[in-house]
């Protein structure tokens, strides 16, 4: 059996976990080859593809990004996509994929499914908003670094007695904003899945102040005023139509400043979260993802995602796991009222 492993969509801590893991498995207990495809479904595209075996996975555990390069590339927005997939995939003898990826790169997988591709997804996202698991992987090493900044910001804010907005990434959910902004005792948290009202966000503060506290807002990027829209970077679109989101911490340290009279300041975090060595707990659960992946290329159970369902790892249809995004639950939001304020 010969596989090709891909990355696709934002990168996160915890994919070269997974390829190791994947091509450790396959080629001692099941005599797999494997070759690697570059830059997500682009590297099809265009029959980008390099061996990859045992000494190609050496030392990466601890490594961020991905070995294998990523994209936002989608084979259905370019012309003959199917056809150039198909052809780099008999090119190389390659029998099934192992894709690692979000929503969109898994999106695309299930497509390519239906037209007789064999394909085991897994799910990566730092947002951790794929519906078909508890969690995934990066997740945990974002919320660490968001966490971090959070209890950084804390101090610099009580010196100057003014607000210090967070801005996190998520931009349907806001997994990370209340993982964070609880972790790190903030005192707003601003989420996509809940418009907020930004006289309450005033009043929040002000109230923080009257205690001589200095407030913290954590923000999703995805996070909208009742009124108002998503503050966007630019109008450009990718390839699965999504916006460059971010501004919208700019945008509640202005508001913040001119409503209450006092001085508020934005940090945005950006790609920090992205970035560098995953977490122990990361390197964890990707390791078993990959390990699982590989049982079920073996088993050729194709079609399906492996998941996290309490401490056990599953296999599930791919096009159920991803169907709709994972969203910040209003009641486990509103668990937390204690510490708004
Ligand atoms: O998809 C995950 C994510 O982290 C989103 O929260 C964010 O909007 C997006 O990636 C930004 O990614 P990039 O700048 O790489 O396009």
């Amino acid at each position: 059996m010969r596989v090709g492993v891909l990355t696709g969509g934002g990168d996160c801590p915890g994919l070269n976990a997974v390829i190791r893991s994947v091509v450790r498995k396959g080629v001692q207990e099941y005599a797999f080859e494997f070759v690697g495809v570059r830059d997500g479904w682009l590297g099809l595209l265009q029959n980008d593809v390099r061996p990859l075996d045992v000494s190609t996975v050496r030392g990466i555990l601890p490594r961020g990004g991905t070995i294998l390069g990523s994209s936002r590339t989608n084979p259905f927005k370019h012309q003959d996509g199917l056809q150039r997939v198909r052809e780099t995939l008999a090119a190389h003898e390659v029998d099934a994929l192992v894709v690692i990826g979000g929503e969109d790169t898994l999106g695309a997988a299930v497509e390519l499914g239906r037209q007789g591709i064999h394909i085991v997804g897994v799910p990566k996202t730092i947002d951790n908003d794929v519906s078909g698991t508890d969690y995934t992987f990066g997740f945990d090493t974002a919320v660490g670094i968001a966490t971090e900044a959070i209890d950084r910001l804390h101090t610099t804010a009580e010196s100057h007695m003014r607000t210090l907005v967070v801005e996190v990434m998520g931009r349907h959910s806001g997994w990370i904003a209340l993982h964070a902004g609880i972790a790190g005792g903030a005192n707003v948290i601003l989420v996509p899945e809940r418009p907020f009202d930004i006289d309450e966000v005033c009043e929040q503060v002000r109230n923080r102040f009257k205690i001589n506290y200095a407030p913290i807002v954590v923000v999703a990027e995805g996070a909208a005023p009742k009124e108002g829209q998503l503050v966007l970077k630019d109008r450009s679109l990718d390839e699965f139509g999504h916006v460059r989101l971010s501004g919208i911490g700019e945008w509640l340290a202005r508001e913040i400043s001119e409503r209450t009279g006092k001085d508020a300041r934005t940090t945005v975090l950006g790609h920090i979260q992205r970035g560098g060595t995953p977490s122990a707990f990361d390197r964890w659960l990707a390791t078993r993802f990959g390990l699982h992946a590989v049982d079920a290329v073996k088993d050729g159970d194709f079609g399906t995602m492996v998941a996290l369902h309490g401490t056990e790892i599953v296999r599930l249809p791919l096009d159920e796991a991803i169907a709709r995004n994972k969203l910040v639950d209003p009641a486990l939001y509103d668990e937390f009222e204690t510490f708004y304020g």
